[in-house]
Order: C-alpha cells, then sequence, then structure tokens
C-alpha cells in the first residue's frame, strides 16, 4: 500500500505544528472544538479526549481544574491588552503570547490549575508536587508535553509555565520527553530524519517510524511504501511536515 494524500496537506495543520513568536498560527479551517470536563473550556476533540482519559487515570477531576483552553484571536488580544494594562509589558511578554502567536488559538493547549476559589487565570498554580506532579508524569503517555519548562526560556520565547501543556500525540510526547525536547528543538530534531532514513522508535507495543518532508517535496510522502504501517502526517507550520508510521509489534 502506498500514501496518496499529498493533495489534501497543509504545512499549517496537524498535532505537530509549531505556533510561537516566529510562527504564528494559520490554519485556514476551524478544527472541531469540544468541550473539557463538561466546561465551557473547548479544546480539539482527540486531545480533549485524551486529558480527560488522563485525568479520569489519576482521578484528579477533584483537583485540577482546567482553567484555559482554546482562545480566539479576538480573545488572545483581550488577554494581552488586559495584561498590559494590569501586569505592565515586561509581564505580559513574559507570559502571554502576542495575539495570532498564541497555542491556545490551535485548540491543543490547556492551562491546568489546582482546584481554589480564586484560581489566577494567567498563572495557575500547578506545582511540582502531589497530584499536580501525578498528572505531569503521565502526561506523555498521553500524548501531552509541558510546553513551557524553566530553563528553555530562551529557546520558546516563553517564561516558565509549569500549568501550560500542549497536545503533540503519541508517541512524539514521550520522545520530547525522553530526551527533554520543547517542540522548537523537537521540530529540529526531526530534520535529521528522511523517507530513507527514518527515526524508529519503539514502545512495549509499538514500532514507530518517523521522518521529516520538506515543503516542495510532498512526493516523498505519498511515494512511501507503507508496508505493514498505518500512518498520519502533520505540518510543522514552518516549512513541511512530519510522517509518523507506525504497526503493532
Ligand atoms: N501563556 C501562553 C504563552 C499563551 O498566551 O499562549
Ligand atoms: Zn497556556
Amino acid at each position: 500500500m502506498r500514501i496518496n494524500i499529498a493533495g489534501e496537506l497543509s504545512i499549517h495543520s496537524g498535532d505537530l505544528i509549531l505556533v510561537n513568536q516566529k510562527y504564528p498560527y494559520a490554519e485556514e479551517k476551524q478544527a472541531e472544538l469540544v468541550h473539557v470536563g463538561g466546561k465551557y473550556i473547548l479544546m480539539k476533540k482527540l486531545a480533549a479526549g485524551q486529558l480527560n482519559d488522563l485525568m479520569e487515570k489519576i482521578s484528579s477531576w477533584d483537583s485540577i481544574e482546567p482553567v484555559s483552553g482554546w482562545r480566539s484571536f479576538a480573545e488572545q488580544q483581550k488577554i494581552w491588552d488586559d495584561s498590559i494594562q494590569e501586569n505592565g509589558a515586561e509581564f505580559t511578554q513574559k507570559y502571554v503570547a502576542v495575539p495570532g502567536h498564541s497555542e491556545h488559538q490551535t485548540g491543543l493547549a490547556i492551562d491546568l490549575g489546582v482546584k481554589s476559589p480564586d484560581i489566577d487565570f494567567i498563572c495557575p498554580d500547578f506545582p511540582y508536587d502531589g497530584i499536580c506532579q501525578e498528572f505531569r508524569k503521565r502526561a506523555a503517555g498521553f500524548g501531552f508535553t509541558e510546553r513551557y519548562p524553566k530553563g528553555k526560556e530562551l529557546v520558546t520565547g516563553i517564561g516558565h509555565e509549569p500549568w501550560h501543556f500542549r497536545y503533540v500525540g503519541i508517541p512524539h510526547a514521550e520522545i520530547m520527553t525522553k530526551n527533554g525536547f520543547v517542540l522548537e528543538e523537537y521540530i529540529e530534531f526531526l530534520k535529521e530524519f528522511s523517507c530513507e532514513n527514518n527515526f524508529v522508535y519503539e514502545t512495549e507495543k509499538f514500532v514507530f517510524e518517523i521522518y521529516f518532508v520538506p515543503l516542495g517535496r510532498e512526493s516523498e510522502i505519498s511515494s512511501v511504501n507503507l508496508r505493514n504501517f498505518e500512518y498520519s502526517v502533520s505540518g510543522n507550520n514552518a516549512d513541511g511536515f512530519i510522517v509518523t508510521m507506525w504497526r503493532s509489534k
């Protein structure tokens, strides 16, 4: 079997899109959004399902609260404007993405806080112990990565945000966590791999093969021989596509 989907692809769509100061959110089609945990907070369907499964697995719905999920451009603009007024430019640039450049606009990001009557909307409390740390430890297994860790501020362009998680999918979150990559670094790392030289990653049950296809060379996606693999393709929102293939062992 061969992949033949190059015609439907956009580098601006998929679970691995990089949205930061350099690369604005540019997906043309609004993805299907669903409520998270029966609340008014929205996320992309697959990400919401995985978040729900993780929260149920660790029985954390009573103690962890989703604080902010999908945001429209207008909402991000309002958060930015209000924060400039209330907190000043330095704080705002550290903790609020420039409107148009927020991961929250993708529907793949979620801010979480410890349940309390008074949760801070921009910087919710999500400590490195207790149930929050339990969530963090298991997040990669459900496709989530802590997006703005301490020490990577110069790479991400955002301050340390213990509360902000980004869905990138399985097995990408696990590979990122094991290697200490933030998304900027992971996207660069994957560029070392091509359709002739895949990155191979094995879990107990699956073999994954992952590679990068530069924009303009989409034929390298459609010409791949899938053997017994299933596959998915994501744009990186910068300069190409990431192909993920997998089969059970
Ligand atoms: N707090 C993150 C960086 C955002 O506003 O998207
Ligand atoms: Zn956030």
